[in-house]
């Protein structure tokens, strides 16, 4: 618009022609569209250099960004398989050593192996259970797999000549045999101290504690009742002695697993949780069919 201004100027100034002033207006205006074009061609290039290297970087940006994500999945699948790897070894060490203190009682054979599993399927039946669907979890259920061969860790501190008696134990015997409860529980309890917070060691002091109460408060050590025994605690003391009643003893046969239903039935609200006693009854044949199993 700058020429523009220059003929208009010039018009006023020196002519009075016209024509002229038309002539000088029309190439003006073709002068100024001329910048006006190559201004416009000239930020064009502009845009199109400044978006394209706008797209490279972009395009290096997400290229990292994508080897960023790949290398943190890298490190934590490996992070995971790390942890998987010491935990299975720390529960084989665990394993070996309840096995271990099991076989001075040879009459139990794969005892643990089967509690283990039937306790992971009742907590799995009663998650299903409105009261139980929020305390129950994956871990949960983890949990009392991997704990539940705690259970009689305690026998370890019983003598020899009480617990492999052949026959009925004496009512002093039995007092000493009781005992394993707390000697396991004590036992436990000094390593959580250690690593306060661990789930899978409360749970294992909690099962070895109270998994000899019953649900009517007549068990031992502490005439616990009801739903102030730990889930975990009513969970193991039914599947232990269906386990129990499935198998030989100095002082009886091993029970069919009618008779042994029909035992935990009669014991409904008595010796056991009433609600667990229904889930069981409900899903009897699965528990007889993980029992034979690991026979
Ligand atoms: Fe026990
Ligand atoms: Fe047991």
């Amino acid at each position: 618009m700058e020429v523009k201004k220059l003929f208009k100027f010039i018009e006023n100034n020196n002519t009075e022609d016209k024509l002229i002033r038309l002539q000088l207006d029309r190439f003006a205006d073709k002068i100024d569209n001329q910048i006006q074009n190559k201004l416009m061609t000239d930020l064009m290039v502009k845009y199109a250099d400044l978006s394209k290297s706008f797209e490279e970087k972009n395009k290096l940006l997400l290229e990292n960004r994508k080897k960023l994500q790949k290398y943190n999945l890298h490190l934590e699948e490996l992070v995971n398989e790390k942890v998987k790897e010491i935990t299975e070894a720390q529960m084989a060490t665990i394993f070996a050593l309840v096995k271990l203190a099991e076989s001075r009682d040879d009459e139990t054979g794969n005892h643990i192996e089967r509690t283990a599993e039937l306790c992971r399927l009742l907590a799995s039946l009663l998650r299903k259970h409105t009261d139980y669907k929020e305390l129950i979890d994956e871990k949960y259920i983890e949990n009392i797999y991997k704990a539940s061969p705690l259970h009689d860790i305690g026998k370890v501190g019983i003598p020899d000549a009480i617990l492999l008696k052949k026959g009925r134990l004496s009512k002093e015997e039995f007092e000493i045999m009781k005992t394993h409860v707390d000697i396991g529980y004590k036992t436990l309890k000094e390593v959580h101290s250690q690593y306060k917070g661990n789930s899978f060691l409360q749970m294992g002091m909690d099962i070895t504690k109270t998994h000899h109460e019953k649900w009517d408060g007549t068990g031992y050590p502490r005439g616990l009742e009801g739903q102030d025994i730990p889930l975990s605690g009513r969970i193991m003391a039914l599947v232990d002695v269906y386990d129990a009643l499935r198998s030989k003893r100095v002082y009886k046969e091993a029970y069919s697993h009618d008779k042994s239903l029909n035992i935990i039935l009669d014991n409904k609200a008595k010796h056991f949780d009433p609600l667990l006693v229904e889930v069981f009854a409900d899903s009897h044949l699965e528990f007889m069919k993980v029992h034979d199993y690991f026979q």
